[in-house]
């Protein structure tokens, strides 16, 4: 049996370190939020660049398919290898970077870091602190996200309103390729335009056309100082308004701002010791942070300033600035523990969804009048990175039966699409496509589009081996070019 062969070769390879059986992979052939299930034969764990090429080869070999894993913490089931099927059942591998994990040089010059690709985003944030530098991307999941997993999903978080996202802290990558060639692209140049940029495609590649080994990425000058504040918003129609005054009011201070649901404060309140930032309960919150670059050090004050101008417009109806760390520890707290009210109450229907920023409260109350005409009593509410339209907007029907709910997704998620689109947005914002939204991106995709994304694919990883069911759209096969007649249902001409 070629996956039995394929075991015997990688073992031989990589020594027991190497490799794991099947049976001691139960961890990763489900998400950690146990949405995606599937299968692999076991999982190989090379500890170098040379390692990865041969098992790449390998796979090539004994026609294994491989599917790359870093933190397993993604949102979309990208990591999770699908289980065969009738049209592909050659056996799965997982091929895992943590053994990995070398941060191999910091260079405070030219503000980079080198570093192989499964270490987490926390290592290198704090491995650049330790030399006075900020690592800015960064999430909830920092702890065991690796920078592989980050760049092939094109990452974002909190700090891309300031920073950017995965791809503009990316320099260069290495990456071996699915006929087991290494790319060498550990360029370390902001400026080169010698020919394509090659690292874009791997970056929100989501392992689909190479693996990702190893990365130089950008380090910038830590802030002298932050602050946070939180505001209870007058009204969902004073956001836009807040947004503009936080970037004008004290410019370039602002390095995060976030929409926040009073439906999310109750929850982590109850559920993770968060305590409760202000007395008064509004039903929008925003949690606005200002960094200062030098003099004056404490942007605490610009803070206070933006909170009182703020409010004498009308924007705002109350406002705190966290004094104390614990009190900004309180907030992050439950910034990082909002994700987990998307899963009370059992099943639901979950976007990281953006759209223009400036239209984030008319698309919300669209999205909401439009969930109650598919769905009885249902619970809609978002928070997220309103500084780049990004929203994590969730629908619930908690305390009751989900049942309905679930019969109603696929109908109520062709509308919410719909809705998405018409409003120019996007339903993949930050958690990339994975096997969640491989099929509904045709919607939001033209037919040119979906030709070009299928013909990379088909050049560079012509036998479907790297990551198969993933991020490309399932029909039809890969590199076979689109007809010319536009795909049901899609938006654009
Ligand atoms: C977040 O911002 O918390 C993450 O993207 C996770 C989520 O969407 O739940
Ligand atoms: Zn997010």
């Amino acid at each position: 049996m070629a996956g039995r062969s394929f075991t015997d070769a990688v073992r031989e390879r990589l020594g027991d370190v190497g490799w794991l059986d099947r049976s001691e992979i139960d961890a990763a052939l489900v998400d950690f939020r146990g949405v995606f299930t599937g299968e692999a034969i076991g999982m190989a764990r090379p500890s170098s660049t040379a390692e990865v090429s041969d098992v790449v080869r390998l796979a090539v070999e004994h026609d294994v398919a491989i599917v790359t894993q870093g933190g397993n913490t993604g949102l979309s089931g990208g990591a999770v290898p699908a289980a065969p099927t009738a049209n592909d059942d050659r056996p799965r591998v997982i091929l895992s970077l943590t053994r990995m994990r070398e941060i191999e040089d910091v260079n405070v010059d030219r503000g980079t870091i080198t570093a192989q690709a499964g270490v987490t985003i926390e290592a290198l944030q704090q491995r650049a602190a330790d030399v006075g530098r900020l690592f800015a991307p960064d999430w909830g999941a920092r702890g065991s996200a690796t920078l592989g997993g980050a760049v092939s999903t094109n990452a974002g978080g909190i700090n891309v309103v300031k920073h950017g996202n995965m791809r503009e802290h990316v320099l260069g990558l290495e990456v071996v390729m699915a006929d087991g060639r290494v790319w060498d692209g550990l360029r370390s140049l902001p400026k080169d335009n010698s020919g394509f940029d090659l690292k874009q495609l791997f970056i929100s590649g989501e392992g689909t056309i190479g693996i990702v080994t190893r990365a130089v990425v950008t380090i910038h000058p830590r802030p002298a100082a932050q602050r946070v504040a939180f505001a209870s918003l007058r009204s969902l129609d004073a956001l836009n308004d807040l947004m503009t005054l936080a970037r004008t009011s004290t410019p370039g201070a602002l390095s995060a701002i976030e929409l926040i649901p009073e439906v999310g404060v109750a929850q982590v309140v109850e559920r993770f010791g968060v305590q409760r930032p202000l007395e008064s309960i509004a039903e929008w919150y925003v949690l606005v942070r200002y960094d200062s670059a030098g003099e004056p050090v404490d942007p605490g004050d610009d803070l206070t300033s933006l909170l009182t101008d703020a409010m004498s417009c009308d924007l705002i109806s109350d406002g705190v600035v966290a004094s104390t760390p614990a009190q900004e520890a309180n907030l992050w707290l439950m910034r990082d523990e909002l994700t987990a009210t998307r899963s009370f109450g059992g099943f639901g229907v979950k976007y990281d969804l953006a759209i223009p920023p400036d239209r984030i409260a008319e698309f919300l109350r669209a999205a909401e009048a439009l969930v109650d005409t598919i769905v009885d009593d249902a619970l809609s509410f978002a928070f997220g990175h309103v500084g780049d339209g990004n929203l994590h907007f969730t629908v619930l029907t908690p305390d009751r039966d989900d049942g309905p709910l679930e019969a109603a997704a696929p109908v109520l998620r062709a509308a919410l699409d719909g809705l998405v689109w018409e409003f120019d947005g996007t339903i993949s914002a930050e958690h990339g496509l994975g096997r969640e939204l491989r099929d509904r991106i045709v919607g939001q995709k033209s037919e040119v589009e979906l030709d070009l994304m299928r013909s990379i694919k088909h050049a560079l990883d012509p036998d479907d081996r790297l990551n198969p069911g993933v991020m490309l759209p399932s029909a039809p096969l890969p590199g076979v070019m689109l007809p010319s007649a536009p795909l049901p249902g899609a938006h654009h001409s």
